[in-house]
Formats: structure tokens, C-alpha cells, sequence
């Protein structure tokens, strides 16, 4: 018995916003944001979290060819929902008929797909339920500061989602790592509403932005990244160079071609999309996975690994047969 993925969808809001528009807003130059990140675009929603993910979704249950109400489950990875409450997974539910859903979200940043794929697949492990909907989402256009060069070329919008099966075949998705490091929240932060009622002294009434730590966080992904791919390698008990696809979030070319040169293994295996995309925080390994599926790219047999990293920090990395 193992856990499959049966259907893959994804959706990126059609505004493209250039790193030359970006060079009108901010100090900063197509050459060093691409040097630097390899990054070119990015994509901005006008319709928020919600109408990505539905979309999302819809692409990924129509290609699993389950009908919504035999899903048992819908959890949705974000930081960024239109609404503190309800949940994004409720307003999915709702959107595509999924009736007999359990919905809950998951907040873990950039790493929260893989959160997601990792909490879904447990419960269906435990046989409470055996068809999920794991939806990777996020809105970081709204978390940046379009004045902070060193944070508003890097993000953008969009969303991925999985449909996962629990079946009577071989394979199929795990072992997996998850990790956290709370120490370390304030490299990579954002806060949410401020405090408001009438007994504080002075009402904090101040929506902040993101702040970041580059250099930190990219000294933290270089090094976490590879140590997680090789640790979930040996729980597989596989080898490095068995290893088809190597689906990374997609923060930074560099980060991606420096964990590649750390675990030996060519940058080739690690496919990426950033250059159009920047970095979709928990909707970039969906998207990609997403994009592999619709190109033909996996094989059934295929042995993939998927990792994650981001606020929290938080970092882990799933195996998965195709
Ligand atoms: N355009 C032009 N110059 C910029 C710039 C921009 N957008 N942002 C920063 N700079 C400048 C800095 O001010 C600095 O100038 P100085 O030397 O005169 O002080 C110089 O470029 C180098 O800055 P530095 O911060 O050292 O650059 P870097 O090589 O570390 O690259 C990041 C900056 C943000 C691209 C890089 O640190 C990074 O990608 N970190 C990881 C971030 C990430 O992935 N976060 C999400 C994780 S999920």
C-alpha cells in the first residue's frame, strides 16, 4: 500500500511585473536582481490567496478524476489568507463542492506545501481518510514592502495543489523530514493584526511589513537544505544518484545550484522556474511539480525528492516514487 499522487494543478495570476518595472519602483537593475537571484518576473493577483487556490484545485482534481465529494480532506499551506478566519482550505471546500472534507490551513511559510503534503499524508497513513487535497498558496505581494529593495524583488504570487490517494500499489510518497528552528523567527518575519482593544496604553495600529536577513537565511538555506536531502535519503535507504528530480522551493538560483554542488549532483536534476516566477513561497513547489506532471517529465517508478525551506525557520524534504 503507499500514498500516490493522482492529479497536479497550479495557477499564477496573469500581471507580470518585470524586473524593469521593478527598476522604475526601487534602486536596483535587471542585471543584479538576475546575478543575484536569478530571478526576471513575477506575477501579482489582484483577487487574493482564495481565487488561486480555488483555481489551483480545480486543475488538480479535474486531472485526478475524483469527483470533490469523495475528498476526505483539503488542507491548504499559507501565510498569507484573505482572512484570519475562515480558513483558505474552508473557502476551497466551499468553491468546488467538496462536502464531506475535513479543511483546516497550515501555516508554515515557504515550507508549507510540503508541511501540508507531509500532515495529509499521515492522516490518510492512519486510515481515516483516503483521498486528500493538499493546496500550496500564497499572496507575498501583499506581505513586502514595495519601498525595501532588498525584499521586493524576490516575491510573487500564485498557487499549486496535489490530489493524493491512498492505494493498493508500491512506492509512492515518503519518508519524509520536518524541521523547525523558532529561535531564529526574527530573519524572516512578517506580523499579522496588530493588537487592538480599548485596554492597551497605546494601540499598535500599524500593519507591518516583511523584514528579512538575507544574508542569514541564504547562509541557512545552503546549509539545512543538503543536510535534510541527505538525511532523508538515508531514512529511504537510496542514493543521491538514484534520484530523477530534485524539486526544490524556489527561492534563489544560487541557493538551488549550491545545495546541488553540496550534495555532488548536477544542477540539471534541479528543475526551476523562478525566472518567471520569483519566489511563490509555499505555492513554488507545486507550481513546479505541477509544471513537470503537465510536460510529461515523471515516469511511473520515478524517485523524486521534494524539499522546503523559510520562515520559522522551518525546512524538511519528502521522497516520493511517481
Ligand atoms: N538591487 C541592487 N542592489 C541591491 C539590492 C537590489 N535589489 N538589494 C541589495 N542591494 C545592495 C546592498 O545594499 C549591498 O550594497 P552595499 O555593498 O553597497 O552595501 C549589496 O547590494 C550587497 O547586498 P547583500 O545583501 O550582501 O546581497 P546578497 O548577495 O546577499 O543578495 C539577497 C541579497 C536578498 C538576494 C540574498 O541575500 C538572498 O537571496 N538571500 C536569501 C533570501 C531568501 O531566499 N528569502 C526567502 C527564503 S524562503
Amino acid at each position: 500500500m503507499g500514498i500516490r499522487i493522482i492529479g497536479t494543478g497550479s495557477y499564477v495570476p496573469d500581471q507580470i511585473l518585470t524586473n524593469q518595472a521593478l527598476e522604475q519602483m526601487v534602486e536596483t537593475s535587471d542585471a543584479w536582481i538576475r546575478e543575484r537571484t536569478g530571478i526576471g518576473s513575477r506575477r501579482i493577483t489582484k483577487a487574493g490567496t482564495t481565487d488561486m487556490a480555488v483555481k489551483a484545485a480545480k486543475c488538480a482534481v479535474e486531472q485526478a478524476g475524483v469527483l470533490p465529494e469523495e475528498l476526505g480532506l483539503i488542507i491548504v499551506g499559507t501565510s498569507t489568507g484573505d482572512c484570519l478566519f475562515p480558513g483558505t482550505a474552508c473557502e476551497v471546500q466551499a468553491a468546488i463542492g467538496a462536502k464531506e472534507a475535513a479543511c483546516f490551513d497550515l501555516s508554515a511559510a515557504c515550507s508549507g506545501f510540503l508541511f501540508s503534503l507531509n500532515t495529509a499524508c499521515t492522516y490518510l497513513k492512519s486510515g481515516e481518510y483516503k483521498t486528500a487535497l493538499v493546496v500550496g498558496a500564497d499572496t507575498l505581494s501583499k506581505t513586502v514592502d514595495w519601498k525595501d529593495r532588498g525584499t521586493c524583488i524576490l516575491f510573487g504570487d500564485g498557487a499549486g495543489a496535489a490530489v493524493i490517494r491512498w492505494e493498493d500499489s508500491s512506492g509512492g510518497i515518503g519518508p519524509f523530514i520536518m524541521k523547525a528552528d523558532g529561535s531564529r523567527g526574527e530573519c524572516l518575519r512578517c506580523s499579522a493584526m496588530p493588537l487592538r482593544n480599548p485596554f492597551l496604553d497605546k494601540e499598535e495600529d500599524v500593519f507591518g511589513y516583511m523584514t528579512m536577513n538575507g544574508q542569514e537565511v541564504f547562509r541557512f538555506a545552503v546549509k539545512t537544505v543538503p543536510e535534510v536531502l541527505e538525511a532523508v535519503l538515508e531514512k529511504a535507504g537510496v542514493l543521491a544518484g538514484d534520484i530523477q528530480y530534485f524539486i526544490l522551493h524556489q527561492a534563489n538560483e544560487r541557493i538551488i545550484s549550491s545545495v546541488a554542488k553540496r550534495i555532488r549532483q548536477p544542477v540539471s536534476k534541479f528543475p526551476m522556474n523562478l525566472e518567471h516566477y520569483g519566489n511563490t513561497s509555499g505555492a513554488s513547489i507545486p507550481i513546479l511539480l505541477d509544471e513537470l506532471n503537465r510536460q510529461g517529465k515523471f515516469n511511473r517508478g520515478d524517485k523524486i525528492l521534494l524539499a522546503g525551506f523559510g520562515a520559522g525557520l522551518t525546512w524538511g524534504a519528502t521522497f516520493l516514487q511517481w
